[in-house]
């Protein structure tokens, strides 16, 4: 499974690039934001096109996915191809991110100018990340108009089944991929029961079906949602930085660490030039 940054910070794009194992980053209009407001705190002036000029340099080799902002065929065809005309040349790795449905009616009026400019886009050979993706059906016609990359959102989809029973929970609360017993009826989304499941069911879906578009896994939350989705057949797990840095942290890790290091004999400190702290 491929790693990504889920953020629009280039400091923590750096940071993260410095450890040698990122695939990807992926942004959208809130992550730029947030990025932007935090530049503009330290009372940085912010011009758009070098921020993200800088960001696709960085990252040159690795997929970096840009977002429409419009909710019409029209004009998220325009903003497509103005990000890929404008930002590709400088790295050739601009992903450009459409959602699967742009409507805003919470009521969930169908709209298909998602899918038709997801249509677009591909057959000009512009790479496409779908991204707002809830439900196998919304994937599996996102692949089909095109989109190389289909992002469900887990953490989200684990949001809204405990919103809707009225559960209190963190932001980074754990949600088991098996769903939540309310009584004894699991909560469900349609069939749904946990973000995890969203993307074991869009996997079996893929294979079975023999989509070639790879499955992102966006919106996670905690770093065992990383080892879950890896197992559910993420293709990719867009991972927010906050998460990215503590995957290799683990209580018995740092003991191990404590007596490895408590135990150096001087014979092998001298032998490799190495100053020990204990
Ligand atoms: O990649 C999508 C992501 O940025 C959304 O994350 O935690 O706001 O649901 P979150």
């Amino acid at each position: 499974m491929k790693f990504f940054l889920d953020s629009a910070d280039i400091n923590e794009i750096k940071k993260t690039l410095d450890y040698g194992v990122l695939d990807g980053v992926t942004t959208n209009p809130s992550l730029i934001r947030e990025a932007f407001e935090k530049e503009k705190s330290k009372g940085k002036n912010i011009n758009f096109d070098s921020y993200i000029g800088d960001i696709l340099k960085l990252c040159k080799g690795k997929p970096v996915s840009l977002e429409v902002i419009s909710r019409d065929y029209k004009n998220m065809v325009r903003e497509g191809e103005t990000l890929y005309k404008k930002f590709n040349k400088i790295a050739k790795n601009v992903f450009v991110k459409v959602p699967v449905n742009p409507c805003l009616d919470l009521k969930c009026s169908s709209n298909m100018d998602g899918i038709k400019v997801i249509k677009k886009l591909s057959d000009k050979k512009i790479p496409v990340n779908c991204t707002l993706i809830f439900t196998p059906e919304q994937a599996l016609l996102a692949a089909k108009a095109g989109a190389r990359f289909v992002s469900p959102f887990v953490g989200r989809i684990d949001d809204y089944l405990r919103e809707t029973a009225h559960m209190k929970f963190e932001k980074r609360d754990y949600f088991p991929e098996e769903g939540w017993k309310n009584g004894k009826k699991t909560l469900e989304d349609n069939g749904i029961v946990s973000g995890v499941m969203l993307i074991k069911e869009i996997s079996e879906i893929f294979k079975k079906q023999k989509v070639q578009s790879e499955i992102l896994a966006a919106s996670i939350r905690n770093t065992r949602q990383i080892r879950e989705v890896a197992l559910a057949g993420a293709d990719i797990a867009t991972i927010p930085f906050n998460v990215f840095d503590k995957i290799a942290s683990h209580l018995k890790t740092a003991e191990g660490m404590k007596k490895f290091t408590k135990d150096i004999v001087p014979e092998y400190a001298r032998m490799l030039g190495t100053k020990i702290e204990k």
